[in-house]
């Protein structure tokens, strides 16, 4: 019988262990569910890799007990993860060996997300693809795809081929934060069918699934530069240079714009097989349509009392044009305002509260709240002082975003609408990639482990620790900018 040294649930992973072993750590992010260590030292390679019809399709056991590794999954999903485990682990080998340990481990979670904007600026497939990468690192499996905006339109279509010609570019950005200003530099372009077809299998042979976003009806200023027809007022409408919320938004009211829509989520549908599809909602600001003698005359054909109802009546059309397709919609938390089908999935992103809201009324929920996971945000409160690049504002450091609960005042009946957590990563203060991977490094981390095992994390002090040892050494070696001040001066948090 071999003697077992430590049983760790979810605890840390350090053990009084005979001298060998005891240079072994066996420091893992996410912290899996189940680590046993035991005595001694295992050949760091996989033995054997198998699925078993046991185990649920994102479950593995890695098992290097009888000095070799042999690993079970419940899919080839599973398997992907216990080997980004065994990276972990061989990162810590001593001697080329590295310890022996039962590993059980399963995400608390199905839906472990990220997301990017490519629109604000543009970064191209290359970018995107070590994107998926830093997500696969991190067991992460839903890559939310932000297509489209006021200040770009980065879907290539075969049916309105102005949005790449026109709606794609803009004629400069506005400088920092001065509002009114313009750079001067042409900004654009955009993702060819075949390009984001690509993008679908390299995120698909990390199990991960593209979830794409086509804005409806606000952030629609770029596509109505090239079709100024499917606005309210009918333009002259330009690709924005300037962030912010804007009023011109899709013009409902007339059909044209319902059949535009639902030509490109065609398009969008035979590139993308995700089951969901991301339809915006966001910041749609009404007051054109309470102008708009088409979007009145829509409301009182369709008996609805207020504008918020128009875009719900919007929203509906839409899932059931897509539910036909075999999909359903995700939307910003905004789709509740004027009621929302039960079908519907919502996006919580102005902090937890809709998601609450939704989630207690049977909708399913992804909680993105911005005070926990709007990773542009500034890493620390004394941003300016600590060297850190100009951002939107806000502030949420790895603690923060380590501490979010996703079930918090939530009952066991509602619970199990919160289907999954992302991390949201806007771009409109990050024009070189660079940016955007010290945004997300180590803060993805903090998403993933609660993410991954929610209820089972450790204390803040002994994540921040694992991350140093298990994750660190793999932003460096693939030459990823990462913010360091977790592990460098964590009293300035
Ligand atoms: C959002 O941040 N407007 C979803
Ligand atoms: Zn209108």
């Amino acid at each position: 019988m071999r003697r077992i040294f430590s049983f760790i649930v979810a605890g840390a992973a350090f053990c009084a262990c005979a001298p060998k072993s005891a240079e072994l750590t066996v420091a893992v992010v996410p912290q899996p569910v189940k680590i046993q260590q035991f005595e001694g030292t295992a050949k760091s390679t996989a033995a054997s890799t198998k699925i078993s019809g046991r185990l649920a399709a994102e479950e593995y056991i890695l098992d290097s007990r009888s000095g070799r590794v042999k690993i079970i999954g419940g899919s080839e999903a599973g398997v992907f993860y216990a080997l980004k485990t065994l990276e972990q682990l061989r990162l810590q080998a001593v001697d080329g060996r590295i310890a022996r340990v039962l590993i059980k481990d399963k995400p608390q979670f199905s839906y472990r997300g990220a997301h990017l904007d490519c629109c604000r600026h543009f970064f191209g497939v290359d970018r995107v693809r070590e994107f998926i990468d830093m997500m696969a690192m991190h067991k992460l499996n839903t890559f939310h795809w932000h297509l489209t905006e006021d200040q770009g339109w980065r879907f290539e279509s075969r049916k309105y081929p102005k949005l790449q010609e026109i709606s794609a570019w803009r004629n400069g950005t506005m400088k920092e934060q001065e509002w009114g200003s313009n750079d001067g530099i042409r900004h654009g372009g955009y993702f060819t069918q075949e390009e984001m077809k690509e993008i679908v299998a390299y995120a698909a042979e990390r199990h991960i699934t593209v979830i794409p976003e086509i804005e409806m009806p606000g952030h629609a200023i770029a596509a109505l530069a090239a079709y100024p027809e499917l606005g309210c007022t009918g333009g002259p409408y330009e690709v924005c240079t300037q962030w912010g919320v804007h009023s011109d938004i899709f013009c409902v009211g007339k059909d044209a714009t319902i059949r535009f829509l639902e030509d490109i989520l065609d398009e969008v549908c035979e590139i993308f097989p995700s089951e969901y599809i991301h339809i915006g909602g966001d910041e749609a600001p009404r007051d054109r349509w309470k102008e708009c003698p088409d979007c009145q005359a829509r409301m009182k054909a369709e008996g609805l009392e207020s504008e918020a109802e128009l875009q719900s009546w919007l929203n509906l059309v839409i899932e059931k044009y897509l539910a036909d397709k075999g999909r359903k919609i995700i939307g910003w938390d905004e789709i509740l305002e004027g009621g929302v089908s039960e079908d519907a999935t919502v996006m919580s992103w102005r902090g937890p509260k809709g998601g609450k809201a939704a989630a207690s009324k049977g909708n399913d929920v992804i909680m993105s709240p911005n005070n926990y996971y709007y990773f542009d945000y500034y890493q620390t409160e004394g941003a300016m002082e600590n060297g850190e690049p100009l951002s939107i504002g806000g502030h949420v450091n790895l603690r923060q975003a380590y501490s979010f609960d996703p079930f918090e005042d939530l009952d066991e009946e509602v619970r199990r609408h919160i289907k999954g957590i992302q991390a949201n990563m806007w771009t409109e203060y990050i024009s070189e990639w660079d940016g955007v991977m010290y945004r997300e490094l180590p803060r993805i981390s903090a998403l993933a482990e609660v993410a991954w095992n929610s209820d089972g994390r450790t204390s803040y002090e002994d994540f921040v620790k694992r991350v140093e040892t298990a994750l660190v050494p793999q932003y460096k070696a693939e030459g990823w900018s990462y913010a360091d001040f977790a592990f460098r001066t964590p009293e300035i948090d």
